[in-house]
């Protein structure tokens, strides 16, 4: 254990509970009920220093994007370093995860600043950061920001604390990599989230507002987003490509190129994860990636660019048209990677435990498949998001086949396979099937395998 008193007084309520989220310890407030492993939805919040923890999957995901990133070299080269930046950091729980769980060998490279206004929130971080630092201890030279003061980072122990707006912290410094996540929208935030990148970065946003993503409060969505949505069995995969293209649009006022790296619906908000790159020319193809889905009588839908005005009634956008995951990325996200890098091992609970961690076996096994469960699907369906694909509802499929009742979605996928056509799951609640094949060829193959139909 650190000495949790280098930095400061203690926040009120402190120490709270022990819980256990990846491989590292957090504090929740007393008030705060346990977290049950898999939580879904939105959580009733319980004032500032609230942890969500229906949030440990997209926590996850970063830790391992951004350890993508330093192990694959794909955002700086092998001898540099990447400058971090989570805006809207509450209690550190995201940046105390990428401190921790990011490979060793791979630390020494990671710059962290952790930006909240909540003062209260803040000193809940450093009280947590410095009762559990991380295993091994960072050194490097401070840092200069574009104003001129100079980071603390070297002296926290690799954790670089901000007390700003988060319009000003972001755009302080050139940063390689910001992690936005609001409560609600995050449209007010992006304008400077693109100007405090650097000329090539990474953009990671949260928002809960699905709502007005997805179009079921209509005013809210063309106030905030300029859209129109349907809401039917596409409304989260419209909610994303919404978001999406928000943001490419967005950035292309700046002169800056959006590549999607992975974008989700995640129960009851949308994750995208983004490549930045300033760039006049790529930013002016922006209009080949922003159409609208019409849905159809032959086939569920098609994207267009611009909706006839008798397509309107049946149409919605302006949204993303094009790739939403990386494949080579997005096909590193196994389960055995994020067990690799986020299951504590049997030695580092025992210590937890002897820090005060109330763990049991079932908790053991619980939080590993919760982590399992934060990457379910991704890596097979990493090669079909990352080109043109069709995204099918599984229950909305047996209407269009004329039969009574739905195949099993692993039979229907190893059908479709053995024709030499892709297909794979996507994550999400719903049975969501993606596949390269004709709609034609995919209703022959739910006939062959449902069973109303033996
Ligand atoms: C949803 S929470 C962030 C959760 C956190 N990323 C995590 O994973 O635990 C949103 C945070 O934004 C902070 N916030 C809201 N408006 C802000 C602003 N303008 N500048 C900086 N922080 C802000 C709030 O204090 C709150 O802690």
């Amino acid at each position: 254990m650190g000495d949790e008193g280098a930095e400061g007084n203690h926040p009120e309520g402190w120490p709270g509970q022990l819980w256990l989220e990846g491989r590292t310890l957090v504090h929740l407030l007393d008030e705060q009920t346990r977290p049950t492993h898999m939580p879904r939805g939105p959580a009733k919040r319980t004032g500032p220093g609230f942890l969500n923890p229906a949030m440990a999957p997209a926590r996850t995901r970063s830790v391992l994007l951004l350890n993508d990133a330093l192990e694959h070299n794909w955002l700086v080269r092998t001898d540099q370093s990447i400058r971090v930046l989570d805006a809207l950091c509450a209690t550190g729980v995201r940046i105390r995860r990428w401190r921790n769980e990011v490979s060793a060998p791979l630390q020494q490279r990671l710059r962290i600043t952790a930006n909240d206004l909540d003062q209260f929130a803040l000193d809940w971080a450093r009280a947590s950061h410095s009762m559990h630092p991380p295993a091994q201890s960072i050194e490097h030279e401070p840092e200069d920001d574009r104003y001129g003061s100079v980071s603390e980072q070297a002296f926290n122990n690799g954790l670089d604390f901000r007390n700003k707006d988060a319009r000003i912290a972001m755009i302080e410094s050139g940063y390689q990599w910001i992690d936005l996540d609001p409560f609600g929208s995050p449209v007010q935030f992006l304008d400077a989230a693109l100007q405090g990148l650097s000329r090539t970065g990474v953009l990671e946003i949260t928002a809960t507002d699905t709502a007005a993503l997805t179009g079921s409060s209509a005013s809210s969505q063309a106030r905030r987003y300029g859209a129109k949505g349907i809401v039917d069995v596409y409304a989260h995969d419209d909610a994303v490509r919404l978001l999406l293209a928000t943001v490419a649009t967005t950035a292309a006022r700046l002169d800056k190129s959006v590549t999607p790296l992975m974008a989700l619906f995640d129960g009851h908000h949308v994750r995208i994860s983004c490549l930045i790159k300033t760039s006049r020319e790529k930013a002016s193809g922006i209009g080949n990636m922003i159409g609208w889905r019409v849905r159809e009588g032959d086939v569920p839908y098609r994207f267009v660019q611009h909706p006839t005005p008798e397509q309107v009634e049946r149409a919605s956008g302006p949204m993303w048209v094009g790739p939403l995951w990386d494949k080579e990325i997005a096909g590193r996200m196994t389960e055995e990677k994020v067990l690799e890098m986020c299951q504590p091992s049997a030695e580092e609970l025992e210590e937890m435990k002897l820090q005060g961690l109330e763990w049991s076996e079932d908790d053991v096994e619980y939080s590993a498949r919760e982590l399992r469960r934060s990457v379910r699907y991704i890596s097979d369906a990493a090669d079909l998001m990352s080109r043109e694909h069709l995204l099918l509802n599984l229950d909305s499929l047996p209407r269009w086949a004329g039969i009574g009742g739905a195949p099993k979605i692993e039979k229907l996928i190893a059908s479709i396979l053995q024709e030499g056509f892709s297909a794979a799951r996507l994550p999400d609640l719903e049975p969501l099937l993606v596949t390269d094949a004709p709609f034609e060829t995919v209703l022959k193959h739910v006939r062959k395998t449902s069973p109303s139909t033996k």
